[in-house]
């Protein structure tokens, strides 16, 4: 992709000239682009060996193109990515490195070399960590480590939320989904709602269960109340002293998994380099290759390694996670969309939106910039999405007719896994259909021609062609893959990871921390002891004091 690049005094200037542009005559219309340049679709498409990114299909024109990139220089980018890959404390308000991509580098790249700037400690750290984890799968699977009684394992059940859930669920589900090739079988607790407990635990055996409790401050109250539920199951079935048997420990908060009882060579540990939402990668993902197996593990993580390669090393004009930022900035930005919507095509990738959310809206949900002023622009949409075709049935009639534009990803492979070719060519057309539908719209006109053809009377055209208007010039992406696999999905995963980096850097927010969750878990410590039978009431705005005290009467325990 080609532009003259400038540089603005600052990002406010480089934002008002992105919304100028979008107020032009044409400025938000992508039909007129198509109609004047016949090689839009291959001059806005990169591609990464079978990976292509689509991003022609959004009102991105040169004018645009160029004050994004220019955006880019003035946001500092490249500074930005050298200074993410040499390990220094791009997370500004917690004084910390944001180091997943150490957590993928292979062994024997010197990651030194890898890294510029040199954090050998990191690489050292993750690749320690990672044979231990490799030693421990390997035994759990041959039946070396078992249960208390003796019993090989067969089933894993990993407690943790947020990141410590959200990224192993949902590549476990991914590569497991309509395969029966899984070593063991792998289950999520997440939520602290008891019935979530109840659920999980349906038709598990103790005796060959084995518990991850994953967290990493290992203080979090909801997975501490559930490991808590979890040793007692175990206690209550197999004796307190099988604790040290089924239980292992994901975190990087030593001193806590040892009070837990947990012994120290079940204790994978990893530093505070690791962002939650980016702990996949690390112990934290310890259920993935207990459920499918070392070697796709391993394909995960070179996928996303060679995805950080390409962000590291590709100019910025040919590197997907910047392209992927830029097309998700000039929508929000330049045409205020607050809302972002993913489908992909792959029932497997069931749990993405749901991980995305976490990774997108935990990293860009902000509202000041790194040297805490308010940014004065927007930030994070709101991220959704189901897989497709489902989500045709749901929702995306207001993403093709609603009052506010949607953009969308969609994603989809070539190749799938199963033998029924042409129910795959259906939910690929369907993909295509989906995005040329939100780009070409339906006219009035239109509507009333095949309406007259089929014999309507003008009071029903009337009637109804004003509701079958479809406006169209609705942008989206199509990230294309040959078929997913370990390696894709990693790479996938990646991709995302590096364009949420980037919009961070091109927004001057810190994608890295995470303050806005912490007033209402401390609002939900003091609220707990009011929720005992008979308690006082606290002291609360009359909407809260009046719902604790609802709840205790609904309880019959006022
Ligand atoms: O509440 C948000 C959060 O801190 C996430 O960032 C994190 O992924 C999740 O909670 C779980 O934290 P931990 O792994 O420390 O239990």
């Amino acid at each position: 992709m080609s532009a003259t690049q400038t540089r603005f005094p600052d990002r406010q200037a480089a934002f008002a000239r992105l919304r100028d542009l979008a107020a032009r005559p044409d400025g938000r219309r992508i039909t007129p682009l198509f109609a004047a340049d016949s090689g839009r679709a291959e001059r806005f498409t990169a591609r990464f060996d079978d990976l292509t990114l689509d991003i022609s299909k959004t009102a991105i024109d040169e004018a645009a193109l160029e004050t994004l990139f220019a955006l880019a220089e003035t946001a500092d980018l490249e500074g930005f990515r050298r200074r993410l890959f040499a390990g220094e404390p791009v997370n500004v308000t917690e004084h910390r490195a944001a180091m997943h991509m150490a957590l993928r580098a292979p062994a024997g790249v010197e990651l030194k070399a890898a890294l510029p700037g040199g954090v050998d400690e990191a690489a050292a750290l993750a690749r320690h960590e990672r044979d231990r984890m490799q030693k421990f799968v390997a035994a759990v699977h041959s039946g070396e480590i078992r249960g208390a009684t003796g019993e090989a394992f067969e089933a894993v059940v990993n407690v943790g939320i947020g990141g410590s859930d959200l990224g192993p669920r949902m590549v476990t589900q991914a590569l497991t989904w309509a395969r029966n090739d899984a070593k063991m079988e792998a289950r999520f607790l997440s939520n602290v709602d008891g019935h979530d407990a109840v659920e999980v635990l349906k038709g598990l055996d103790p005796a060959r269960t084995l518990i991850l409790v994953a967290s990493k401050t290992f203080t979090t109250l909801e997975t501490m109340t559930n490991a808590a539920a979890m040793r007692d199951w175990i206690v209550a079935t197999l004796g307190e002293k099988a604790v040290t048997a089924h239980f292992a420990a994901l975190s990087t908060n030593l001193k806590a998994t040892a009070a837990f009882g947990i012994a120290p060579e079940h204790v994978f540990g990893f530093r505070d380099w690791v962002g939650g939402r980016y702990s996949l990668w690390s112990p934290i993902g310890l259920s993935i290759p207990l459920a499918v197996g070392w070697d796709k593990f391993q394909a995960l993580l070179d996928g996303a390694w060679s995805m950080d390669c390409h962000f590291r090393d590709t100019p910025v004009r040919q590197n997907l996670p910047v392209l992927l930022a830029m097309a998700g900035i000039w929508n929000i930005n330049a045409l205020g969309c607050a809302t972002h919507c993913v489908l992909a095509y792959d029932e497997r990738l069931k749990r993405f939106p749901a991980f995305l959310q976490q990774l997108e809206m935990e990293s860009n949900g902000k509202h000041v910039t790194l040297a805490g002023d308010p940014t004065g622009w927007d930030t994070c949409p709101v991220v959704f999405g189901e897989p497709g075709t489902n989500a045709q049935h749901s929702f995306m009639q207001l993403v093709h007719q609603g009052t506010r534009p949607v953009p969308v990803d969609f994603i989809l492979a070539a190749v799938p896994d199963h033998d029924r070719p042409q129910a795959h060519r259906i939910l690929a057309a369907n993909a295509f259909a989906q995005a040329e539908a939100l780009l070409r719209g339906r006219s009035e006109a239109e509507i009333r021609a095949e309406m007259q053809a089929k014999g309507a009377s003008a009071a029903e055209m009337d009637l109804v062609a004003p509701a079958r208007v479809a406006q169209g010039e609705r942008p989206s992406n199509t990230i294309l893959v040959r078929h997913l696999d370990a390696f894709t999905l990693g790479r996938l995963i990646a991709l995302y990871e590096h364009k949420v980096a980037v919009q961070g850097c091109l927004w001057g927010i810190d994608s890295f921390d995470q303050w806005g969750v912490e007033l209402g878990k401390q609002l939900a410590g003091g609220i707990i002891p009011e929720l005992q039978p008979g308690a006082k009431p606290g002291h609360h705005d009359g909407s809260t004091n009046g719902l604790i005290a609802r709840f205790l009467e609904l309880r019959g325990e006022a």
